[in-house]
């Protein structure tokens, strides 16, 4: 007896919100894999899942993993990582279930999969163990700014990509050499981003943006937003050299 194949997990980039941001690629993958697996936060439908919607092929197995936790708990505090440990343990075993028995899975994830996405965890506990695809997908960060109608980067212009969870002075230093920059991953670090920018001279110029093609998308300078949390879906972006050569 010959023993069956395994799936291979395909990791599809479902782009920044807008569906028709979505790849050829990633569209024709979900429309096929028998199992579509998904991160998603406790009672919300998910981001990836919301764009797929009406892609999943009908006789499709959805595997939803919920994120045990947020922003409850700093992501510096060891129960944080131990709870998220734990979560992706499982969804790795509960995919590698469905490759075990030959079953093509489908990962989604929002953005593009190997920049700041829980899909990499997935990846690093199962590529030894499963045939791999990453199907890459079009950036929060470049939803954004097509959105905001923002130019970012110019000639030999440095782009700096942070996480607002850096201390003030680790961000002054990364933003400090930078001509651009994205600030992600806001939430409560609003205000102290912000008195970074202004310490540096780049608040004027920050754009703020928010469920960037979505919807519900918000787009203002920064100036005009209040201090207090930031919603995830949000980011701060600085453009680098301005106007025309
Ligand atoms: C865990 S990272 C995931 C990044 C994603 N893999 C990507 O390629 O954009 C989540 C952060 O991305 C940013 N982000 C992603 N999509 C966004 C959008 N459509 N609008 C605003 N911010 C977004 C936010 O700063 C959010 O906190």
């Amino acid at each position: 007896m010959t023993a069956t194949p395994p799936g291979t997990l395909f990791t599809l980039g479902m782009g920044p919100g807008d569906p028709e941001l979505l790849t050829l690629k990633a569209a024709r993958i979900l429309g096929t894999a028998p199992v579509v697996a998904y991160f998603a936060k406790a009672g919300q439908r998910g981001h990836a899942r919301t764009i797929a919607e009406g892609r999943i092929g009908p006789a499709a197995e959805e595997l939803r993993f919920d994120y045990p936790v947020t922003v409850e708990i700093p992501h510096t505090d060891g129960r944080y990582v131990d709870a998220m440990a734990g979560c992706y343990h499982a969804a790795a075993e509960a995919i590698a279930a469905r490759l075990g028995q030959g079953l093509d899975v489908a990962l989604l994830c929002e953005g593009d999969p190997f920049f700041y996405g829980s899909s990499m965890y997935l990846f690093d506990r199962l590529r030894d163990r499963f045939p791999m695809e990453i199907v890459p997908g079009v950036l929060g960060m470049s939803g954004c700014w097509a959105q905001a109608k923002l130019p970012m980067t110019h000639g030999d212009d440095v782009l700096a990509v942070v996480p607002g969870t850096m201390t003030a002075a680790a961000l002054a230093d990364a933003l400090r050499g930078a001509d651009a920059a994205v600030v992600m991953k806001l939430g409560r670090n609003l205000a102290k981003v912000r008195a970074v920018l202004a310490a540096l001279g780049r608040a004027e110029r920050a754009v703020y943006v928010e469920r960037g093609t979505m919807p519900t998308a918000r787009i203002l300078p920064l100036a005009e937003v209040a201090d207090g949390a930031a919603p995830y879906f949000s980011m701060i972006l600085v453009p680098g050299r301005q106007g025309p050569r």
